[in-house]
C-alpha cells in the first residue's frame, strides 16, 4: 500500500511473520526502535525482541522493502490466548503516511482472527497524536471506567496512575475483531 511516492515505483512492500525473519533483521530492528521510540520509553535490545511470549512469532509483523526493514509491530497473547496485546509499533520516518502502520496491523489482526484472538489492546502516551489517530482509525476506542479498570487488574499493572488524563498520561485502546 506505498502510495504518493514515485521513488518506490516497483518496489514490493512485504509483510513477513516475526517468527524465522526477526533474527535476520534484529541490527535494523533495535536502529529502528532507537530512533523512533527513545523519546517514548526504554529502547529495547535484542533480548527483547527475542523474548519468548505466547504467539508473538505468528502475531509480530515485519515490514520490509528492498530487503530493508522499514517498519516493525510486536505483538503477543494474554489472557488464555484470547487478547492480543500491542508493544511495541515503528515506521520508519521517510516511509510515513504511507499506510504501512496500517497494513502492519491489519495484517496482525487477520493473524489473531485465524488464531481464535477477537480482541486487541494497545497503551499509547496521551501526547502520541499520530498513534491515537491511527488506533482510532483502525477502530480502535478508549478505555474509560470499569472498562480501564478490567484492563489493569488483568494485565497486573502497578502504576494504574499512569493511565491519568493529562498530557504525560497513557490511555489504553482496544478493539473487538469481527472481520478484518
Ligand atoms: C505512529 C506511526 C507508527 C504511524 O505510522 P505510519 O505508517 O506513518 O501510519 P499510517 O500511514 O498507516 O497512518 C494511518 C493513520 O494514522 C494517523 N497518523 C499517522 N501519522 C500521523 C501524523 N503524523 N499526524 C496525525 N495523524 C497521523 C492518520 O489518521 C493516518 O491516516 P491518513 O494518513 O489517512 O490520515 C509512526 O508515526 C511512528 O513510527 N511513530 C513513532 C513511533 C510511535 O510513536 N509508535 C507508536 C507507539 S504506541
Amino acid at each position: 500500500m506505498i502510495r504518493n511516492n514515485s521513488q518506490n515505483q516497483g518496489e514490493q512492500l512485504r509483510i513477513l511473520n516475526f517468527e524465522g525473519n526477526a533474527a535476520k533483521y534484529i541490527d535494523e530492528l533495535i536502529r529502528l526502535d532507537r530512533t523512533c521510540l527513545s523519546t517514548y520509553s526504554t529502547v529495547w535490545s535484542e533480548d527483547n525482541f527475542m523474548l519468548d511470549l505466547p504467539q508473538k512469532g505468528q502475531l509480530s509483523k515485519l515490514a520490509i522493502l528492498e530487503d530493508n526493514l522499514i517498519g516493525y509491530l510486536v505483538c503477543s497473547s494474554y489472557q488464555d490466548q484470547r487478547i492480543c496485546h500491542i508493544h511495541r509499533l515503528a515506521v520508519r520516518s521517510d516511509y510515513r503516511r504511507l499506510g504501512i502502520a496500517q497494513r502492519l496491523c491489519k495484517t496482525s489482526f487477520r493473524e489473531c482472527l485465524k488464531l481464535g484472538i477477537s480482541k486487541v489492546t494497545v497503551e499509547t502516551a496521551n501526547k502520541d497524536i499520530p498513534a491515537k489517530n491511527l488506533y482510532t482509525k483502525l477502530g480502535l476506542r478508549l478505555l474509560e471506567g470499569a472498562e480501564l479498570y478490567d484492563y489493569i487488574s488483568r494485565r497486573g499493572k502497578e502504576q494504574p496512575n499512569r493511565f491519568s488524563r493529562d498530557r504525560d498520561g497513557f490511555g489504553v485502546y482496544s478493539i473487538e475483531l469481527k472481520r478484518y
